[in-house]
């Protein structure tokens, strides 16, 4: 087995926990990352973790000579993990063609650069934005692919197709996409987190900075929903957990010994929670009390969605371990060790 990998935007939130775990597992790690949503320091903290170094590159994928020539001087990658990619939903509606382009074109490019240089094992990170809101849950992978509601997750359901195809014409590409639910927390040392560049748009790094001050309080977008308390649901998981899927997706590609191979895994808990009981989370495990403000749903939120996790279960042998308590004290933990060593 080939184990070093490459991995895309591995200095980013899932990238740098996946590189962690990677590395944890005796694997070789390279990353590429142009930097435009992380900083180099990841890379002390993903050291000061495991001890091991990995190989750095700053460059952007749509720069198809450069990843030529990395993969040229870089003969001996068995796999990649894909995560580079921009993900601000708002923006992707303000700016499509700069979410089309970054996308698809990085994608393409390393697509073309696995066919060049006979590299079989592409791990997809894609999303469960890809269902909408879907009539029946919970979702499994077969839950039918609704129209996209922004172009962000309109480049996640194109990559994967584009993946797909390429897959079923080559000879020996084998890949794996896994759509994430909604990751949250950080490494347990603190010591890599995510770090949301200005106003976050997620509830808990919102949440965190709600509970350290920096913003005044948090917004609860719309009590009005059909869920228990009027609160929207959704299906947070640990992103070491997360991380930890990426590496069985590998293992498992290295398994695959027939073509084509092409594979979908829903990864989440399978539990719903709701914003409601997600504060109360915080509330428990920080021992803080959060501001609230109730203000009107944010426009293309859905209601609900919570994953089917079985097939990921039995046949990727992966589950999720921590619970929701441990997975926000993590989120809470980083907050409060990033503030203190950056303010
Ligand atoms: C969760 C819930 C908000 C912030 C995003 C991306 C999606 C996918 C997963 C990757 C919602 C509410 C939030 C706040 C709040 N990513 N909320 N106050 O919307 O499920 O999805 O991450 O592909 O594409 O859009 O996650 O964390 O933004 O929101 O009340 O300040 O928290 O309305 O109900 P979401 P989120």
């Amino acid at each position: 087995m080939n184990n070093k990998v490459l991995v895309t935007g591995g200095t980013g939130y899932i990238g740098s926990h996946t590189v962690v775990e990677l590395l944890e597992k005796d694997f070789e790690v390279y990353i590429i990352d142009n930097l435009s949503n992380s900083r180099i320091e990841v890379l002390d903290g993903i050291y000061a973790i495991t001890g091991k170094q990995s190989e750095f590159e700053k460059f952007d994928l749509c720069d198809q000579d450069r990843l030529r020539t990395f993969f040229k001087n870089n003969k001996d990658i068995g796999s990649i993990i894909h995560f580079a990619a921009y993900k601000a939903v708002g923006e992707s509606v303000e700016k499509p063609l700069k979410y089309y382009r970054n996308n698809l074109l990085s994608l393409m490019n390393l697509l073309d650069g696995m066919e060049e240089f006979h590299i079989p094992n592409l791990v997809f990170s894609s999303s469960c934005t890809v269902y909408g809101q879907a009539e029946n849950l919970p979702v499994t992978e077969k839950t039918p692919i609704k129209p996209a509601e922004s172009p962000y997750g309109n480049t996640k359901q194109i990559s994967e197709e584009i993946i797909q195809d390429t897959v079923y014409s080559s000879k020996f590409i084998k890949s794996v996409s896994l759509r994430y639910f909604n990751p949250i927390g950080a490494h347990p040392s603190a010591l890599i987190g995510e770090l949301p560049m200005g106003v976050p748009d997620n509830l808990v790094p919102y949440i965190t900075q709600t509970g350290i001050g920096i913003r005044d309080f948090l917004r609860v977008f719309g009590n009005d929903y059909n869920t228990p308390d009027g609160s929207a649901i959704r299906d947070y998981l640990h992103v070491v957990d997360l991380a930890k899927a990426h590496v069985m997706a590998i293992e498992r590609l290295f398994e695959k010994k027939s073509t084509p191979s092409y594979e979908v895994f829903n990864l989440g808990t399978g539990k719903g929670v709701s914003v409601f009981e997600m504060i109360k989370s915080f509330e428990r495990v920080s021992g803080r009390k959060l501001n609230l403000k109730v203000l009107d749903r944010r426009p293309g939120d859905i209601e609900k969605i919570w994953a089917d996790t079985r097939h990921a279960n039995n046949e990727l042998g992966w589950k999720t371990e921590s619970s929701l308590d441990e997975a926000v004290k993590t989120a809470w933990d980083w907050e409060k060790h990033y503030r203190k060593s950056n303010l």
